[in-house]
């Protein structure tokens, strides 16, 4: 069984949004309760729903993403980067993936994206460097049809020089300025990301924030076909959650900086 977290804990709305997941037991309600589909084991089924659940809000949902399109996928190796891999090559996309570590990028490309672009810097200052022109050779010339932007900053800007005419500019979240999204927008708010309006008025770019819990919360109806359409790639044998790295319970510490340090692609589990 695993517990669906829209419907029991922090994220979730009603009566049981209490914290409580690192534990040998929990108690979760009835109907947050959900079979393992089969062939998924507890590791997969633990980075299933809110991870591949994202990807397809922001790909599918606001996207609108079709096959045959090229999409630009940035902090591909975290947790909602690699889902949004596997979800764009489901859908028929080719996907350029980018990152900050060529280890991690090699990974990305093993678990599915056609091409893989380290944006570090190469004197090791912060920051993204100029990739355009890559990406551009990448889409002869053309430029990429959706952005699907986890990481937010510098990037973001430079992935406007990267787009065709009339793309999407999906906004994911901030990798790179979490503190943006601190404090309901008060304490975050000076440091938000700005996205230059000539850029988007002259490129004729749709720019979509696609926040999956609130969006769902507004139109619960979405909910549905996301989930029917997750469950049949798992169960079509198609979607496979990647677990990189397992920690006992009594590590959750270690793991939980493991994550906020980015040392890992994909998913990570805490083993009761
Ligand atoms: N829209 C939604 O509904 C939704 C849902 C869940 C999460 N989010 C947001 O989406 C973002 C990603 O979440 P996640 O769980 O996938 O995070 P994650 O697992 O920590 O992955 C984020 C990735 O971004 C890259 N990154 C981190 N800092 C960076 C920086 N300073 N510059 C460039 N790249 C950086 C890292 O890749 P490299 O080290 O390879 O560069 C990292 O793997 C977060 O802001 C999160 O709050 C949004």
């Amino acid at each position: 069984m695993l517990v669906d977290g829209l419907l029991s804990g922090p994220r979730s709305v009603g009566a049981y949004q209490t914290y409580g997941g690192f534990a040998d037991y929990a108690v979760a309600p009835a109907a947050a309760v959900r079979r393992l589909p089969a062939g998924l084991d507890f590791d997969q089924g633990c980075n299933l729903l809110g991870n591949y659940e994202t990807a397809y809000h922001c790909l599918v949902t606001c996207g609108q993403v079709q096959a045959g399109e090229t999409v630009l996928i940035h902090g591909a190796s975290g947790s909602t980067g690699l889902a949004a891999v596997h979800v764009a090559k489901l859908l028929g996309a080719t996907v350029i993936a980018t990152g900050r570590s060529d280890d991690k990028l090699a990974e990305v490309r093993a678990q599915g994206a056609d091409h893989v672009i380290n944006c570090r810097n190469l004197d090791g200052s912060p920051g993204v460097r100029r990739f355009r022109d890559e990406v551009k050779a990448l889409t002869r010339g053309h430029g990429v049809d959706v952005v699907h932007d986890g990481v937010g900053g510098d990037i973001s800007l430079e992935s406007l020089r990267c787009v065709k005419f009339g793309a999407r500019f999906l906004i994911v979240g901030w990798a790179a300025t979490p503190a943006v999204a601190r404090g309901k927008g008060l304490r975050g708010a000076p440091n938000a990301n700005m996205l230059p309006t000539n850029l988007i008025m002259m490129k004729g770019l749709t720019v979509r924030g696609c926040p999956t819990v609130l969006s769902t919360l507004h139109d619960p109806s979405i909910r549905a076909p996301r989930l029917a359409a997750i469950f049949q790639w798992v169960e079509e044998g198609r979607l496979r959650p990647h677990v990189s790295r397992e920690f006992p319970l009594s590590a959750y510490k270690e793991a939980m900086l493991a994550k906020w340090r980015g040392e890992f692609v994909g998913g990570c589990v805490l083993r009761p």
